[in-house]
């Protein structure tokens, strides 16, 4: 979608001393995600609420912490004269020219957010603007999705990498130190203009902002690493760049797929957060795989999310409407539902797309449903979810898994539950988990759980199903297929591991 006229303000300092002015200020008041949080007594940032009174009660001091966290994060109004002092060696005039504060007599209010987040601080659009004139480009902030795909990116280190759909900058910032150069592409000027803003403030030197259209401004350029949480929600309008691509159902993310391995090296990885409409939910991993014929690519989607039309419309009219009985929300609720009814579409699946650049004769397509909880950085899971398949392809016939050996993942856990009979106390269920990363869990009876025990990457997986089988009383042939199975699922799922290789 092409903005339309850019009416933004600079979002710049003429005198570029003023960005490390500005970090050291933000550094000395203690306005970095744990002074922050501590002060408020909160677990997490972007949910802060504006005028909660207990905030209001925390904020009063007049501190310059104080101060930034009702100016910035709380949007309030604040005393200029108190502001003054807070911000020094910096003045009043230089931040409201740079487009960060506005001025109404004796009081400030911010003209942006202003967020730590990982240790950055990052600049980006106030709510509000979402119900004003300027609304089309209007630039998000750390949304849900924005910390699902950082926290599901592979961090290992790319010589260079794209964020596709940069915003206010923040994946591009996350990768600079793992990228020897990074590129940050956006089609919205206020977004670049945002982006630079905060690679000045947050010191980030291996980064080039460019605008335009996707991959228009690095058509000729490789990368070791892609990522993109672009504009994928499915809908027929155009008000807002930061979410409507603007093409039908969800062509955005399909044409993102479509170019990106030829831009990628051998190797490389592209990860992009996705919207698809499933018109047959229950086959969607099929209609997944058409979107990658020829690609180049080894790939594995991973599904968070299955809504029916009638929820997801209901979900994306309500993130921006914000209040459901606002008169336009039936309206619209009809105009998407109409729109997806014609276009034949039953229900949305959402999750991450990791595609691996990999030149062979045939490329493996995976797609399951992602764990309920994701545990902290996730990145390493997802590559060694790469190299699992990849283990898994070597091993085709029951015979070749069964000639291996595994280990189990330092990270594996098993919880029982016992209840009364009888004769004391009886297994009533047994749950294995692991406790980092992509954190899959499943039901496991005790007999498994004490193969996968077994396997301490020096015995044949032959003579462990053997031991299962006696276990059981009945024989190895009689188990194998089931088993096998099984264990290509706890292999596929990080449970269990080959014992040669080197996991992440
Ligand atoms: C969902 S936001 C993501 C922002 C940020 N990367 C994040 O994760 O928080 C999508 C971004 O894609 C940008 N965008 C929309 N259409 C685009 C296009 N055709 N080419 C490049 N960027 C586009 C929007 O301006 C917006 O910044």
């Amino acid at each position: 979608m092409i903005p339309k006229q850019d009416s933004s303000p600079v979002f710049f300092f003429p005198d570029v001393n003023d960005y490390k002015r500005l970090r050291d200020l933000l550094h000395q008041a203690g306005f970095l995600d744990a002074g922050v949080l501590q002060t408020l007594g909160l677990t997490d940032l972007p949910s802060v609420e504006n005028d909660h009174p207990l905030l209001l009660d925390r904020t009063g001091s007049g501190s310059p912490l104080h101060t930034l966290i009702r100016l910035f994060l709380m949007e309030l109004e604040v005393e200029a004269a108190i502001l003054r002092q807070a911000i020094r060696p910096m003045t009043i005039e230089s931040w409201q020219q740079a487009g960060l504060i506005r001025r109404h007599g004796e009081k400030v209010s911010a003209a942006v957010k202003l967020l730590p987040f990982q240790n950055l601080v990052l600049a980006f659009d106030l709510p509000a603007m979402l119900r004003s004139g300027q609304r089309q480009q209007y630039v998000m902030g750390i949304g849900g999705s924005t910390i699902t795909l950082a926290n599901l990116t592979i961090r290992k280190h790319s010589r260079q990498t794209l964020d596709l759909g940069c915003g206010c900058g923040v994946h591009a910032f996350l990768a600079a130190p793992h990228s020897d150069r990074t590129v940050a592409v956006d089609i919205n000027p206020r977004a670049l203009r945002l982006a630079e803003f905060n690679a000045g403030l947050n010191n980030i030197a291996n980064l080039d902002c460019r605008q335009g259209n996707f991959f228009d401004p690095v058509a000729h350029e490789k990368f070791d690493l892609i990522i993109s949480n672009p504009p994928f929600v499915i809908s027929p309008e155009t008000r807002f760049i930061y979410r409507d691509g603007g093409m039908e159902a969800d062509s955005v993310c399909r044409q993102i797929v479509h170019e990106a391995p030829r831009l990628l090296n051998q190797g490389g990885f592209c990860q992009i957060l996705c919207n698809w409409a499933q018109k047959n939910g229950e086959y969607w991993q099929k209609e997944m795989e058409e979107w990658f014929e020829g690609s180049g690519c080894d790939v594995w989607v991973m599904r968070s999310e299955s809504l029916s039309a009638a929820a997801y419309a209901s979900k994306w009219i309500r993130h921006t409407e914000l209040d459901d009985r606002d008169m336009d929300f039936p309206h619209r609720f009809h105009h998407w539902m109409a729109y997806y009814e014609k276009l034949g579409i039953e229900s949305f699946g959402a999750g991450l797309i990791t595609m691996r650049k990999a030149d062979k004769q045939k490329n493996w397509f995976r797609a399951d449903e992602s764990p309920a909880n994701m545990l902290g950085q996730c990145g390493a899971s997802v590559e060694q979810g790469f190299l699992l398949r990849d283990f898994l392809e070597t091993v085709g016939d029951d015979d070749a898994l069964l000639n291996t050996s595994l280990r189990h993942s330092p990270d594996l856990r098993l919880e029982q539950q016992f209840e009364p009979s009888g004769q004391g106390w009886k297994v009533k269920s047994s749950l294995i988990h692991l406790t980092k990363g992509l954190a899959y869990k499943g039901n496991s009876d005790t007999v498994i759980a004490n193969l996968m025990i077994h396997c301490d990457g020096r015995k044949k997986l032959r003579n462990l199903v053997k031991d299962m089988a006696a276990a059981m009383g009945t024989s190895a042939p009689q188990v194998t297929p089931f088993a096998c199975q099984l264990i290509r699922k706890l292999i596929e799922q990080g449970f269990l591991l080959p014992a040669e290789q080197k996991m992440k």
